[in-house]
């Protein structure tokens, strides 16, 4: 960073007291123009990037854990050994710099180019490697899977097959700087274009699966063609609902899925006034977030009465909705929508709503359909074991897709989060090359409304009881949900370092049953 905050840091080529660093803790510094970490775990020191590879967050905010640090903002989690990137959403390393102790005096050295070695001792060409790696789907949990495979030195052919006409992009912008105009197009696919070329993974766009033939090893496209595999990864995400009303299919109502669906309503929204959102959840609050910062009025139309209730309890709920209210979203709670009409949105109360165009944000359903006409066990998701493996051995399956045993809530879970979906993605990579390795991860969210991000790690359907510390008015709270003495989840606003601290003790637990 050559700007005068870096200017600013201590020079750790100066070097520091060791002294100045407790165990568990870092200091923030420069080398040059760089701003370093230096990070301290026991009697060792490691000095790397100070910014996540994700979205720049900010490292030293964030948390040391032995010899890791993770990142405040969306919780990926980097090896201060090797820089390398461990869990997502981060998928490339942070630099490295060469630290020498001299008596009670640290100094930060020249930067480590080599890259890092093959992560866990993965070698290549392993006997126990498929010989073919098909990834359906080019979602969070298909690129972080393939993006593993490769850093995991599997040298074997891998196909990605995606149904989008785009590349893998980064869903969660979709509802938010993109879709608010503050993030241009360039900023959304996941890898630069020529990525895909040169990690040798042939990626078929615009191609559905239609199903799987276990027995033979291969997929079968709709198009007619077949692809054989080794191991197999299923990993489709969901389909947005669409409800059974007069109107749900017309040109009037868009739906946000896809990169395409969110330029679609980028564009209807550049001469739009007035937008209906249909669905007071995540989705829907965030689009209507995003209309508003482009001036298009927003009426949200939602069943429940107070949103986000089911999810986050009416004190994070009515919280959320006061922040749409102060940005002149105008609430029909306790109301569905019963047909769309040209520009007539009618409600089951009656009343009628005018809008240029209906965007209908009332939840996903996961894309279980070729998994089920392949035979593999289904239950309201993919079911897979502990290691994301279906019931079928050598497929897998991971992200919204896959409902799998968390062993924190001791139940077989399903989420529709970014981070989760890409973890397991990287997880169900090593278990493909043979690995054992548990899917343990404690869930994690986050949901951006205007200036407001809220934080969620855990897992809770149901809870007893809700204890908020600090003010959520105040927009500085952290928020628990307890069942049987237990905290199950934790919510926070302004709190990120609090927010990494409730994963961490979240991972220590297990179900009682357990
Ligand atoms: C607009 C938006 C905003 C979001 N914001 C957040 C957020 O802020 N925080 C958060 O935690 N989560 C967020 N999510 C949820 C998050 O994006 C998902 O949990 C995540 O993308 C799931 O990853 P996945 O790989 O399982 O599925 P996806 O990313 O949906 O990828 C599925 C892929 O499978 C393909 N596919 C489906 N069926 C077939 C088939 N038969 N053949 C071939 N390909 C197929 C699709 O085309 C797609 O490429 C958001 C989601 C959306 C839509
Ligand atoms: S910016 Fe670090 S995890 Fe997102």
């Amino acid at each position: 960073m050559a700007d005068s905050a870096a200017e600013a840091l201590p020079d750790l080529t100066a070097g520091v007291a060791a002294s100045s660093v407790a165990s568990g803790g870092a200091l923030l510094g420069r080398v040059g123009e760089d701003e370093v970490l230096l990070a301290r775990a026991g009697d060792r020191f490691f000095a790397v990037g100070a910014h996540c590879t994700h979205y720049h967050g900010a490292l030293a905010e964030g948390l040391v854990v032995g010899d890791t640090v993770r990142c405040p903002l969306h919780h990926a989690c980097f090896s201060l050994e090797t820089g390398e990137a461990l869990r997502a959403p981060a998928l490339d390393p942070i630099a490295c710099w060469r630290v020498e102790r001299r008596g009670d005096v640290v100094f930060v050295r020249e930067k480590i180019s080599e890259p890092p070695p093959a992560p866990h001792g993965g070698s290549t060409g392993s006997s126990r490697h498929p010989s073919s790696i098909v990834i359906v789907g080019g979602g969070a949990a298909g690129l972080a899977a393939a993006d593993m495979l490769r850093r995991e030195r599997y040298e074997g052919p891998i196909v990605m097959i995606s149904a989008d006409a785009d590349p893998p992009v980064d869903r969660p912008n979709l509802s938010k700087d993109y879709l608010a105009g503050e993030a241009q197009d360039d900023w959304i696919p996941m890898w630069p274009s020529d990525a895909y070329a040169q990690r040798k993974i042939e990626l078929l766009l615009g191609s559905r699966v239609s199903s799987i033939d276990p027995g033979g090893r291969a997929v079968l496209l709709e198009n007619g063609s077949r692809r054989d595999f080794g191991a197999l990864l299923i990993a489709t995400g969901a389909d947005p609902v669409r409800l059974p009303i007069p109107g749900a299919d017309s040109a009037q109502v868009l739906y946000l899925r896809s990169f395409a669906d969110s330029r679609a309503i980028v564009e209807r929204a550049r001469t739009a006034k007035h937008v209906v959102v249909v669905g007071g959840s995540f989705i829907g609050l965030e689009v209507s977030a995003a209309l508003r910062t482009r001036g298009v009025a927003v009426d949200i139309v939602a069943p429940e009465h107070v949103p986000l209730e089911r999810v986050m309890g009416p004190e994070v709920g009515r919280f959320v909705q006061s922040l749409h209210a102060a940005h002149g979203v105008v609430f029909h709670l306790g109301e569905t929508v019963t047909s769309v009409a040209g520009r007539t949105v009618t409600l089951s109360g009656g009343g009628t709503l005018d809008a240029d165009f209906v965007v209908m944000g009332v939840g996903v359903k996961p894309a279980i359909a070729v998994a089920e006409r392949s035979g593999l066990a289904v239950d309201r998701g993919i079911t897979v074991n502990e290691f994301l493996e279906t019931s079928t051995p050598g497929i897998f399956a991971a992200g919204d897709v896959a409902r799998w045993p968390d062993p924190h809530s001791g139940e077989r879970i399903r989420v529709e989060h970014w981070v989760v979906a890409e973890r397991q993605g990287q997880v169900a990579a090593r278990n493909m090359l043979g690995r054992r390795e548990p899917f343990d991860a404690v869930p994690f969210f986050w949901s951006q409304h205007y200036d407001v991000t809220i934080r969620y790690v855990g897992h809770a359907e149901r809870w007893e009881t809700v204890t908020i510390s600090g003010s959520l008015d105040a927009r500085d709270a952290s928020v628990s949900f307890m069942r049987g003495g237990r905290t199950l989840a934790v919510a926070t606003v302004s709190r990120d370092r609090e927010n990494l601290q409730a994963e961490l003790e979240l991972e220590q637990t297990t179900a009682p049953s357990r």
